[in-house]
């Protein structure tokens, strides 16, 4: 059984402007243990999904269709009572890109974790700071006793995100759902901190959901790719089979944008032109308009079917090698 279902998620957001589709009909799984990319342009909805499951969709937001499953039973969806309160920072924790903007500055480090473990775990005060004072190394602190009690202030970008990946694992979860954790640190950081979300991962069994706009950044730590484009899931499959012959043209156009990922590096190249709006978005394919192989055959909707180890919204996929197809 999965740990993770998404089925068919709907989210809007009513605004002044009209009701904005953020997720139309996304549909994912995630298994224990596994990480599974979300990839996709700026506003395609990563977030989003990412907040329904942490039941974080809250006015001018609604879940206006679909269910997410956790271990099987409802935990949000269109017509589903919050009755999963304890699952949320148990069992499945967040990550944010600004952990400057999680942490408490008025706090110590070690008091904001040691809070963590005392109000999901039960523990008392001085076994929770034991516990931090653990974390904390896991995370690659060292000293961790005086940097207990310091102030978030004191501590650098990347060493503020091995925070706050400390207080995510601090309950041993089943699910860290990483939203862009390194999109505001440099490379050298980022690259530290991907490695050591692999090595939890490995040593604690936790599944990870890593959120990027960056499809460099799935392809060291990825075990499964889902690729968002404007509120749905254009493709999904295995990392490797998505970086060596991506079905969908949006995932080609996401290669070839992105440096050393295509073998390719003379054709490093942008995608024209830019997302369609959610206000009122196509029923058919939202990439159509930028798409370098689409036709008029193509405005009707597009459903994920199987193409090869994935599948892919596209209904001209799997027609070509993507190599030969621009
Ligand atoms: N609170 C909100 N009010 C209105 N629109 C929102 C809100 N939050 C997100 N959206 C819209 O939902 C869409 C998806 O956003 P998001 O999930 O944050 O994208 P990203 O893929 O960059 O994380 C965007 O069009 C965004 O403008
Ligand atoms: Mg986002």
């Amino acid at each position: 059984m999965p740990l993770l279902e998404i089925d068919n998620l709907h989210v809007c957001f009513d605004t002044r402007a009209g009701t904005v589709q953020a997720l139309r009909g996304v549909s994912l799984t995630v298994a224990p243990g596994e990480t599974l990319g979300i990839v996709g342009e700026s506003g395609s909805g990563k977030s989003v999904t990412a907040q329904a499951v942490m039941g974080l969709i809250d006015v001018p937001g609604r879940i206006s269709d679909g269910e997410i499953l956790w271990e099987g039973k409802p935990l949000a969806g269109f017509a589903v009572a919050n009755a999963a309160r304890d699952i949320w920072g148990r069992e499945i924790t967040m990550i944010f890109q600004n952990p400057m903007t999680s942490l408490n500055p008025l706090m110590t480090v070690g008091a904001q974790i040691a809070e963590v473990i005392e109000v999901h775990m039960g523990s008392s005060r001085r076994a929770a700071r034991r516990r931090a004072a653990e974390l904390l190394s896991a995370v690659g602190i060292s000293g961790a006793e005086r940097r207990l009690d310091q102030y978030p202030h004191e501590f650098s970008g990347g060493m503020r995100q091995r925070v706050m990946i400390a207080m995510g694992i601090a309950c041993e979860p089943k699910l860290l759902i990483a939203d862009e954790p390194t999109t505001a640190l440099d490379v050298t950081i980022q690259a530290q901190i991907l490695e050591l979300l692999a090595e939890l991962q490995e040593k604690m069994g936790l599944a990870i959901v890593l959120i990027t706009h960056d499809l460099g950044i799935v392809a060291g730590l990825c075990h499964r790719v889902a690729v968002m484009y404007a509120g749905q899931i254009v493709e999904t499959g295995p990392v490797d089979a998505i970086f060596e012959n991506p079905s969908h043209p949006y995932t080609q156009g996401l290669i070839r944008s992105t440096p050393g990922l295509d073998a390719d590096e003379e054709r490093l190249t942008a995608i024209d032109g830019a997302p369609p709006g959610l206000l009122q978005p196509p029923s058919g394919c939202a990439f159509l308009p930028r798409c370098p192989i689409g036709d008029e055959g193509c405005q009707g909707p597009q459903v994920l079917r199987a193409v090869g180890a994935g599948t892919v919204a596209c209904r001209k996929a799997g027609e070509q090698a993507w190599r030969e197809a621009v």
